[in-house]
């Protein structure tokens, strides 16, 4: 072992936030944190990952839920397709390993949703296996340390950050060695703001001994993001609105909506929104009016929806696109799960039905 995983692992020991998932060891409690620490940060995950254990505290508990009870658990951290995944690895795990996570790799790779950074974090935390784990802190103490001309943010550098990784690895403390970096990465090697005085491996650090630390980790300069205009129909028959299902798999997949979409010509709204419908769910209605215009950003662009106001005029439902459809009272609506830009206008729009009664 050469002082480097040695001097993180005294660190680490010492110096470890006291998180949730670090009190146990359970196999499925710690692939239940991994999935959310996946995409999301520590601080947003502690009250999802207190929440999802409390009403899936085993993994068998999980297997017999309703995926719109997982997903509803989910909402608003995003990347739903994660507990699509993990849901169905439950019922896997149920089915065909007795309800014990496999503990080990090359099964517990056939799982749903489980790739190399998955598979590494839950074999090495829970069972101690010797993978290294590579995600973005990881990617940045590497870089750093070894000031790595490759940029961390493309993904066929993957393999040179993972050899590095697997070569500086303490095979005897594989959990520790992994969290240990990513904690570092998260609480001391951090993106623009290094605190390099507190580092236990300063002393091995290329880019603190040659004054270069801000020019790494190296990017690749890639495009702004793009913004796309959506519009949604809140459709009221009688004291009832109408929601759609989004097929799972794709973006927001699974997850319940206001009928409506991305539309390309942002001319006319009310005529967009009405073709929309037409088009996804084939009934005629009117619009009463706009109601709102939301913005929000998700990674890879940014959203802007214009809500409608609308009454059913005529028609049967029709999908295509969306899977599924209910005409449901507003006060049922907490039990659907629903996408961010959907959330942010439920107030609003209580208020105006509120005001139409
Ligand atoms: N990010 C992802 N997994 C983590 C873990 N186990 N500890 C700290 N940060 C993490």
């Amino acid at each position: 072992m050469t002082d480097i995983p040695k001097n993180l692992l005294i660190w680490f020991k010492s110096n470890k936030r006291d998180l949730p998932w670090r009190r146990v060891d359970d196999p499925y409690a710690i692939w239940v944190s991994e999935v959310m620490l996946q995409q999301t940060q520590v601080n947003t995950v502690i009250p999802y990952y207190h929440r999802f254990m409390e009403q899936f505290p085993t993994i068998m508990v999980l297997a017999q839920a309703d995926q719109n009870h997982v997903l509803k658990c989910w909402e608003g951290l995003g990347y739903y397709s994660r507990a699509i995944n993990l849901h169905k690895s439950s019922r896997l795990v149920e089915n065909e390993y007795n309800g014990q996570v496999p503990s080990d790799p090359i099964t517990f790779k056939k799982m749903p949703g489980v790739g190399d950074y998955i598979n590494a974090a839950v074999q090495s935390i829970a069972f101690n296996y010797p993978l290294p784990v590579v995600d973005g802190n990881v990617k940045r103490v590497l870089s750093r340390l070894y000031e790595m001309p490759d940029t961390v943010n493309d993904t066929k550098n993957l393999k040179v950050f993972n050899q590095k990784a697997a070569a500086l690895l303490d095979k005897k403390h594989p959990g520790d060695f992994n969290q240990a970096m990513m904690e570092l990465g998260a609480m001391v090697c951090k993106p623009r703001h290094p605190v390099c005085h507190q580092c236990p491996v300063q002393d091995f650090c290329m880019v603190y001994c040659n004054e270069t630390i801000l020019e790494f980790p190296k990017r690749k300069s890639k495009p702004g993001i793009p913004t796309e205009n959506w519009v949604a129909a809140v459709i009221q028959k009688e004291d009832k609105i109408l929601l759609t299902r989004r097929k799972t798999g794709g973006f927001l997949g699974g997850l319940w909506e206001f009928p409506g979409g991305k539309i390309e010509n942002k001319a006319s709204m009310p005529e967009s929104c009405l073709r929309s419908i037409q088009e996804k769910i084939n009934i005629d209605i009117s619009i009463r009016k706009h109601a709102i215009q939301i913005k929000h950003t998700y990674t890879h662009f940014k959203q802007t929806m214009d809500v409608f106001l609308c009454d059913y005029q005529s028609g049967t439902i029709q999908l295509n696109g969306p899977v599924e459809y209910r005409w449901i009272g507003l006060s049922d609506i907490d039990n659907y799960a629903l996408p961010k830009s959907n959330l942010k206008f439920l107030a609003h729009l209580k208020y105006f039905f509120k005001k139409k009664s």
